[in-house]
C-alpha cells in the first residue's frame, strides 16, 4: 500500500507546494492553498509499455465526417464547424449564466449524434425534464442521469455507448479513489483526465461544464484548460439578456470567433444580426456615446461605447473600464491630455462597452477617445457616424485591418458617415460611391475631434 502524503494545492491554478502558503507564487492569489492527501507512487492508468506502438501518419484512417454540427450557427461558428468526435470540450462560466441551458439546446439540435448521455450532478432528472419541457426539448436519444460518482458514470458510458456525453458540472463529480473533496483541484483534474481517457479511447465527444467563481469555493476550471481540447467561455451580464460564447482555446478551430445569444423565457436564441442587437436602445444626441465598427473573428460588428467624465470628489481621480482594458483607457486619456490639451487630471472617467462585449482591438481607440472627449466637453457626436481607428502615442490615427468590411457593415445598418484613418483611405477610393456612406479621413486625434465635436 502506497503511503499517503499530504500536499497543498492552489485551488486557483493548481500549483503544488509541500507546505501551506499565504500567496500562490504561480498565480499571485491569496489564501488559495488547501491541504489534500495524495497517494505516493501513483501510476498513470493505461497500457503497459510493451503494448505501445507508433503508427505511420499515412496509415491513420480518419472519418471524413468527423464532426457533429450542433445545428446552432453561433455555436458551430465558435467550435469551428461542430463538435469533433472524441474531443473534450470545457464550457466555463459564472453560475447561472446559462451553461446548462445552452448544452440542453445543443442536445436537441445536434446532427448525426443519435444518442447523448446527459449526466447532471446538480439537478435531479425531473428538474432537468422540467427545464427541457420549457425549452421544447424532446429528442428521444437524449438519456438523462443524475449521478456524481465518476466510477458509476464511467460504467454508464460504457453500457450506453453514446456519441456525446455531457457532464454538468465537473465540480460536482468525484472519484472515490481520490481522497480529496469534490470540487477540489485534484478531484477536478482526476475526473477530467478520466474523461479524457474515455474520449480519446472510444471516440466519444465529451462536453464538461465548469463553474468559475471568484470566491474560490469551487476549483476554477482554469486548471483544466491545458488538459482539454477546447475551452469555451460563456459570458455576459446576468442582468442583461445577451450572452457571448467565446473560445479561449481550440485545437480544432480558430479562437477568434464569438457567438452571440439572447436569453429568452424559451431558452437561448441565436442573434443573427449582432450589430442591430448591440445598438438597440442606443441614446442619440447624448454626450459620451459613440458607435464603432469592430471585427470579431471574421464578422464586423457595430458596438456602442459610452463614457462618463465627471469631476473627482476625492483626491485621486477614478478610472473604470468595462469591456475594455483598463490600461488602454489610462493610456488614451494620457494622449488626450498631452496631445489635445484636455485637462482630465481632476476628473473621474468611466468607460463602458454596451452589451457585455469585450473589445481588445486597437481599432476601437478612436471611439474610446471620442467618447471620453464628448463627455468631457458635454457635446454629442452625430448619431449617424461610425468611428474606426487606432490611436498612437503621438496622437496619430493609424490604419486598421479589414476597413472595407467595417464600412460596409456601417452602411448596411444605415449609418451616414464613417470616420477612418487617413492611412486606410487610399485603398478605398474606388469603392467610395458604392457604399452610400460618406467617408471622412482623419490624420490625428485633434482633427478627428474637430470634425466630430
Ligand atoms: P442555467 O443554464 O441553469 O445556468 P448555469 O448552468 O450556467 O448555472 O441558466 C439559469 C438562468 O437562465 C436562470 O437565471 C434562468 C435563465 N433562463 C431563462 O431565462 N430562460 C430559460 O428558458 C431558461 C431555461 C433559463
Ligand atoms: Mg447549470
Amino acid at each position: 500500500m502506497a503511503k499517503a502524503k499530504s500536499i497543498f494545492i492552489c485551488q486557483e491554478c493548481g500549483y503544488e507546494s509541500t507546505g501551506w502558503l499565504g500567496k500562490c507564487p504561480a498565480c499571485n492569489m491569496w489564501n488559495t492553498f488547501v491541504e489534500e492527501l495524495q497517494e505516493r507512487g501513483q501510476k498513470a492508468p493505461g497500457a503497459a509499455a510493451a503494448d505501445v506502438k507508433a503508427v505511420s501518419i499515412n496509415d491513420i484512417q480518419v472519418d471524413t465526417e468527423e464532426r457533429y454540427p450542433t445545428g446552432m450557427k453561433e455555436m458551430d461558428r465558435v467550435l469551428g464547424g461542430g463538435i469533433v468526435k472524441g474531443s473534450l470540450i470545457l464550457v466555463g462560466g459564472d453560475p447561472g449564466i446559462g451553461k446548462s441551458t445552452l448544452l440542453l439546446q445543443v442536445c436537441q439540435n445536434i446532427r448525426h449524434a443519435s444518442k447523448i448521455l446527459y449526466v447532471s450532478g446538480e439537478e435531479s432528472i425531473r428538474q432537468i425534464k422540467m427545464r427541457a419541457d420549457r425549452l421544447g426539448i424532446k429528442k428521444p436519444g437524449l438519456m438523462l442521469v443524475s449521478e456524481t460518482n465518476f466510477k458509476m458514470i464511467e460504467k454508464l458510458i460504457e453500457g450506453e455507448n453514446p456519441e456525446l456525453v455531457i457532464i454538468d458540472s465537473i465540480q460536482t463529480i468525484f472519484d472515490d479513489g481520490l481522497t480529496s473533496a469534490p470540487g477540489s483541484v485534484s478531484q477536478v483534474r482526476g475526473v477530467t483526465s478520466g474523461l479524457m481517457r474515455i474520449a480519446k479511447g472510444s471516440g466519444i465527444a465529451v462536453m464538461i461544464v465548469g463553474h468559475v467563481t471568484k470566491e474560490g469555493a469551487l476549483a476554477g476550471p482554469r486548471v483544466l484548460e491545458h488538459m482539454v481540447d477546447t475551452v469555451l467561455y460563456f459570458e455576459g451580464d446576468r442582468h442583461l439578456s445577451y450572452r457571448v460564447l467565446r473560445a479561449v482555446k481550440n485545437r480544432f478551430g480558430s479562437t477568434n470567433e464569438i457567438g452571440i445569444f439572447e436569453m429568452r423565457d424559451t431558452g437561448l436564441a441565436e442573434v443573427d444580426n449582432p450589430s442591430m442587437t448591440m445598438l438597440s436602445g442606443r441614446p442619440e444626441d447624448v454626450p459620451g456615446s459613440v458607435v464603432i465598427s469592430s471585427i470579431e473573428g471574421t464578422r464586423p460588428m457595430l458596438v456602442e461605447i459610452q463614457a462618463l467624465v465627471c469631476a473627482t470628489n476625492f483626491g485621486m481621480p477614478r478610472r473604470m473600464a468595462t469591456g475594455i482594458d483598463y490600461n488602454r483607457i489610462t493610456l488614451l486619456m494620457a494622449v488626450l491630455e498631452k496631445r489635445v490639451g484636455m485637462q482630465l487630471g481632476s476628473y473621474d472617467a468611466y468607460v463602458n462597452v454596451i452589451g457585455g462585449l469585450k473589445l481588445d482591438e486597437p481599432a476601437c481607440d478612436l471611439g474610446i477617445v471620442t467618447a471620453i472627449a464628448s463627455s468631457f466637453r458635454e457635446k454629442a457626436v452625430d448619431p449617424g457616424s461610425v468611428l474606426v481607428g487606432e490611436v498612437g502615442l503621438t496622437g496619430e490615427i493609424r490604419a486598421v485591418s479589414q476597413i472595407e468590411k467595417r464600412i460596409m457593415e456601417a452602411a448596411r445598418i444605415g449609418f451616414k458617415s464613417c470616420i477612418i484613418p487617413a492611412g486606410n483611405a487610399k485603398m478605398l477610393d474606388r469603392s467610395r460611391e458604392i457604399e452610400g456612406i460618406r467617408i471622412k479621413k482623419v490624420e490625428n486625434v485633434q482633427q478627428a475631434l474637430e470634425i466630430l465635436l
